[in-house]
């Protein structure tokens, strides 16, 4: 048997195919979830009475005047729930509840005939709240001390000492914002139960398994009574990872309720004002350099704002303090993590899931000190960054990180950093109300479940009599192209053409106790399992093809659909062998599975080795800035980006590309905006569509956009050499924050410090301007009144 990474000769990993839905992505006729809708006669429409109070005491609920509404069939209460009330994991998110803990939060669901009617319907019924005093910014929570969860600590050392030595000491404060994952298909379940009351839930959910342990739990059944499907998914993000499952239990109750097909689809605003979002945080820090600029130590309290209950709260909080040293070598660390609870949406994963907020902090923090240190912004990333042999705070060897290395030297080449500096730096002395900044933001990302258990994963392969061959995986489809690289693992394991080999959608009754395709490491899971399957089935086809080809079976080779013997002249073809395994009696189907080796991580003490590998990447970035407005173009971006040995190119460039504009959307465009007066609208999310929230679209892409994938670039120890992308990409995006910090320093005196706020919207832009500006006013009034202006600037 070859190792995991041994690619054979003629691969279909690597190639470069389309998505394997494309063209019905494209022509419209691909299906989600809520499409599947015509397909179930007598279907009912689900509608949600929402509360108008982020927090609330429930005292009175009539639904009666519900049912009196044409058209409606019933209103589901908690009195309808056979098992649990509750929709999440932690058994703090009762799904009826009677304490309302953030505006918009479902009370309960009216079925009807028609949306328009269970629309009507939730309209008529009748709630009395007594509203209860509430909290919604991280500032409020901190002051409150209103902490869900654990507070765990990541250090090394002894950071307090070695910053009471450092000769160059900082400190700071930072505020970044959420974000939304405005999915083009909203959440979506379609729930139908059968005549022996097996019960079965579509739903757009990224962990399968998940959502069939809730609506198991809440109807009071068995997980084996309940089937749960993930078709496709119009795009997951992290958002469907744990909150489809409290709504696929609503669709699922209303079918054992009534007997009846439910379906149940968020509108726009719905799924923006109900679900959560990426996780604001709050970060304190305390950072000491030496005379060069190299970093001695850091101390740190990132506070997550986690909404109303736990979610993945604590697990992201975890990615975040695992993450704060991004790229470069801190000898002293000592990092604090608490949770805060508000009465907002519950937060939960979102690409990166903690991991972008954790690497914005040091990012943060060495785009302010640089201009104090004066040191080159980019200089002093590089010089920092980790070498061979060096340990993350958390004691994890940071293995490969030559790559890094490479890969910003590889960067600095194709984008010709040094000379665009001095282009950048022209182009500032002869314009004075526009500006440009160039930065180069390098990404370290560890790839894993930071739970050891859920890194493992099952597949079901089936070959049929003619050499056909169907696939089925744990993994769920979220536009990431898993399912394309699924096919191309199988082919090239079997050695069959890629056309040959079809995958069948997700499902629980398929693959069981799966975990969610999350962490990027769905092709690395999920492609262990389906190839140890497809190599189970390939060593006894070739025990069998041996037999025909009068060889040894360690001599038989599958490739192209042809099956050959060593040194034999004619070979056969798949189907032949298949077909005669069969009339032997030889199984053609297996079910695989793979863990990943070597993980170990002790959440208690934040100690262990929790990553299979980093993913690295470097990009570049150059904006113009305008000083009148804060507006601000992209004109060019460059990366340079480690995936392995793809296996899939043009996937993996779509997954870097989207990643990227992504991420430049949450530090620079998205804004969500709460209401946080005391009036009625308290708590109440401003921005609950597209018209208020912005989203980057194709004219806030980079006007020049460069992608290259790192060569040669083989991971041992994971599927076909290859490495996960699906997250990592995300990051890069900050060479467009701190070009942006660059463009709007080039307003003040040089040595000027950019406190920039995120997301850096052109509002904060032009708010960093201003103050750049009134930094040359002071010096010019310092030069003009010495004594006056040391006076008012103490401590600068
Ligand atoms: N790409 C698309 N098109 N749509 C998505 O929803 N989700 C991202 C990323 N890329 C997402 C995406 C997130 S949050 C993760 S964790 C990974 O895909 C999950 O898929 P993978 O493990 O197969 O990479
Ligand atoms: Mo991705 S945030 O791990 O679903």
């Amino acid at each position: 048997m070859t190792s995991l990474a041994d690619r054979p000769p003629n691969a279909v990993v690597g190639r470069t195919v389309s998505h394997e839905s494309a063209d019905l992505h494209v022509t419209g006729a691909a299906l989600y979830t809520d499409d599947l809708l015509a397909r179930a006669p007598g279907v009912l429409h689900a509608w949600p009475v929402q509360a108008p109070h982020a927090h609330a005491r429930l005292t009175a609920l009539r639904t009666a005047p519900a049912l009196g509404v044409d058209g409606v069939v019933t209103v589901l209460t908690a009195a309808d729930v056979r098992g649990v009330n509750d929709g999440g994991i932690h058994h703090d998110e009762p799904l009826f509840p009677d304490e309302v803990c953030y505006a918009g939060q479902a009370v309960c669901w009216v079925l009807g005939e028609s949306l328009e009617a269970a629309r009507k319907g939730s309209d008529a019924v009748e709630v009395e709240y007594e509203p209860l005093p509430s909290i919604l910014t991280l500032r409020e929570a901190i002051d409150a001390g209103s902490f869900q969860g654990q507070q765990p600590t990541v250090s090394r050392g002894d950071a307090a000492a070695a910053l009471e030595r450092a000769p160059r000491r900082f400190t700071g404060e930072l505020e970044i914002g959420g974000q939304e994952h405005f999915y083009l298909e909203t959440h979506a379940a379609l729930a139908q139960v059968d005549e022996a009351g097996q019960v079965f839930v579509q739903s757009s959910t990224q962990h399968p398994s998940e959502t069939q342990e809730i609506v198991a739990h809440v109807l009071g059944l068995s997980s084996s009574e309940v089937t749960v499907q993930s078709l496709r998914m119009g795009g997951a993000f992290g958002g469907k990872e744990m909150q489809p499952h409290g709504l696929a239990a609503v669709a699922a109750l209303g079918a054992v309720t009534t007997g009846r097909p439910v379906r149940l689809r968020l509108t726009r605003t719905q799924d923006m004002t109900m679900t959560g979002k990426r996780h604001p945080f709050h970060a304190t820090w305390d950072v000491g350099f030496d005379d060069e600029g190299r970093l001695l130590a850091l101390r740190a309290t990132l506070t997550a704002d986690g909404g109303w209950s736990l979610d993945l709260s604590q697990p992201v909080l975890g990615r975040a303090l695992c993450h704060v040293d991004n790229a470069y070598f801190i000898p002293d660390v000592e990092v604090h993590g608490r949770i805060a609870k508000t009465n907002k949406t519950s937060q939960t994963a979102f690409r990166g899931f903690g991991g972008p907020q954790g690497m914005l902090v040091i990012e943060d923090i060495l785009g302010r000190c640089a201009p104090a240190l004066g040191i080159d912004p980019a200089a002093l990333r590089r010089q920092n960054f980790y070498l061979p042999g060096q340990s993350t705070p958390y004691a994890q060897p940071v293995r490969h990180v030559e790559r890094l290395h490479e890969i910003w030297q590889q960067l600095a080449d194709r984008a010709d950093v040094a000379r665009r500096q001095a282009a950048v730096e022209a182009f500032n002395a002869g314009h004075e109300h526009v500006k440009r900044g160039l930065a180069v933001t390098p990404v370290k990302f560890g790839i894993s479940f930071n739970l050891t258990a859920f890194n493992q994963a099952g597949a079901l392969v089936h070959v049929y009599k003619d050499g056909s061959v169907l696939i089925n995986h744990g993994g769920t489809e979220m536009g990431q192209g898993l399912h394309t690289k699924m096919r191309q693992v199988a082919a090239t394991a079997l050695g069959v053409p890629l056309e040959t080999v079809r995958l069948a959608p997700t499902r629980t009754d398929k693959v069981p106790n799966t975990s969610a395709t999350a962490a990027s490491s769905g092709a690395d899971l999920n492609g262990g399992a389906v190839k140890n399957a497809c190599e189970q089935i390939r060593t006894r086809l070739a025990e069998v093809a041996a037999r025909r080809l009068g060889v040894h079976p360690g001599d038989v080779r599958f490739g192209d659909g042809t099956v050959t013997g060593l040194g034999t002249e004619t070979g056969l073809s798949f189907a032949e062998v298949v077909g005669t395994a069969y009339t032997d009696r030889v199984p053609l189907f297996a079910a695989g599975y793979y863990r990943t080796e070597g993980l170990h991580w002790d959440s208690t003490r934040m100690q262990g080795e929790p990553f299979k590998y980093f993913a690295y990447g470097a990009a570049a970035t150059e904006v113009e800035v305008d000083g009148f407005t804060g507006a601000y173009r992209f004109l060019r971006t460059d990366i340079v980006h480690d995936v392995g040995d793809s296996l899939s190119p043009l996937v993996d460039r779509g997954q870097i590309e989207g990643g990227f504009v992504q991420g430049a959307g949450w530090l620079t465009l998205e804004e969500l905006r709460w209401d946080l007066s005391d009036g009625p609208g308290r708590g109440r999310l401003a921005t609950q569509a597209a018209s208020t929230y912005k989203l980057p679209s194709f004219s806030e892409m980079p006007e020049e956009l460069n992608v290259h994938l790192y060569e040669r670039a083989t991971e041992p120890g994971v599927v076909y050499g290859s490495k996960a992308v699906g997250e990592p990409p995300l990051m890069l995006a900050f060479s467009v924050r701190e070009a942006l910090r660059q463009a709007a320093s080039a307003f003040g005196p040089p040595g000027h410090v950019v406190q920039l706020a995120s997301p850096a919207t052109p509002e904060a832009v032009y708010w960093a301007i201003e103050d750049a500006r009134a930094a040359v006013q002071d010096q010019d009034r310092a030069r003009s009144a010495p004594a006056r202006a040391v006076a008012g600037t103490s401590g600068g």
